[in-house]
């Protein structure tokens, strides 16, 4: 059955790949944002613990779910405030703190999303080789230009000339920061983000002609399969935790531990 998969900053319809719009990358983001929120609503109490792109797998109508729960781990009970794991997870999206001490929360969860949020921000990939020296890993490069209100623009996409509001993008810039944020604890919880993210659909809602606003989009509703899995050879792969540690102990200044 068709769908579509999320390949920043394009995403693939069969064997067509077109560039994803900003409306579309909100939505997206709301979607994922939603499936991370319910994990770790007290009903479900749980972890993803590898929350990235090529995880988020699109309907026809661009609804996010939410796929591959190998790492997903019960959040921790009673007194505890994290569990601890052996580190797993994949390098750009990874925690600093997770990394560097296994210890799990949710707020990992959170570190994650902002890096997913950036990649929708930037249309880059939260790893990338091919960048210039300096550009390969997405938070460290884009961290500093983030909180300038002016230089955010150095960060954004170039295809998404014209079709956001620059309140928008900037909103979208400081939730990356917050949930990017070296202290664990002062990232918001995905409940909060949620809000944000819906805000922003709602004034590009807003925006549109009503009869766009009211479209039922083509395939709407329809249930996905694993029939159609697609490959992606270009992918960050998932990294055990020695594989991360063999990285973090190589590059004097990781990428992840120790952007400013
Ligand atoms: N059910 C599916 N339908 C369509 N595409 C899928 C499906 N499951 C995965 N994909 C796509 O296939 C590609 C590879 O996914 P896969 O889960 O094997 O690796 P990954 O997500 O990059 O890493 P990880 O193994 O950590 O999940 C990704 O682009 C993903 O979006
Ligand atoms: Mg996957």
């Amino acid at each position: 059955m068709a769908m579509v998969i999320l390949q920043l900053p394009t995403v693939q319809r069969g064997s067509h790949f077109q560039p994803l719009s900003w409306n579309l990358r909100m939505k997206v983001a709301l979607g994922a944002a939603k499936g991370l929120a319910y994990l770790h609503s007290a009903e479900a109490k749980v972890i993803y613990r590898d929350f990235k792109t090529s995880n988020i797998l699109l309907d026809t109508d661009y609804t996010a779910k939410l796929s591959d729960f190998g790492l997903a781990k019960d959040g921790p009970v009673g007194e505890k405030s994290h569990v601890s794991t052996r580190v797993m997870g994949t390098y750009g999206y990874a925690a600093p703190e997770y990394l560097s001490t296994g210890h799990l929360t949710a707020k990992s969860d959170i570190y994650s999303f902002g890096v997913v949020l950036l990649e929708m921000l930037s249309g880059r990939r939260a790893i990338d080789k091919n960048r210039p020296q300096g550009e390969h890993n997405l938070v460290e490069w884009a961290r500093p230009y983030l909180t300038h209100k002016r230089k955010i623009f150095r960060v954004l996409d170039t295809r998404l000339e014209g079709q956001y509001s620059l309140s928008g993008a900037q909103t979208i810039a400081a939730l990356a920061v917050e949930c990017l944020n070296f202290e664990a604890k002062t990232r918001p919880s995905m409940d909060a983000v949620v809000s944000i993210l819906e805000g922003i659909q709602d004034s590009s809602e807003a925006r549109k002609p009503a009869a766009e606003r009211h479209q039922d989009p083509k395939g709407a509703g329809k249930k996905m399969t694993s029939a159609s899995v697609g490959r992606d050879s270009d992918k960050p792969r998932r990294k055990s935790s020695n594989d991360l540690r063999k990285e973090a102990g190589r590059d004097p200044k990781p990428s992840v531990l120790h952007s400013t």
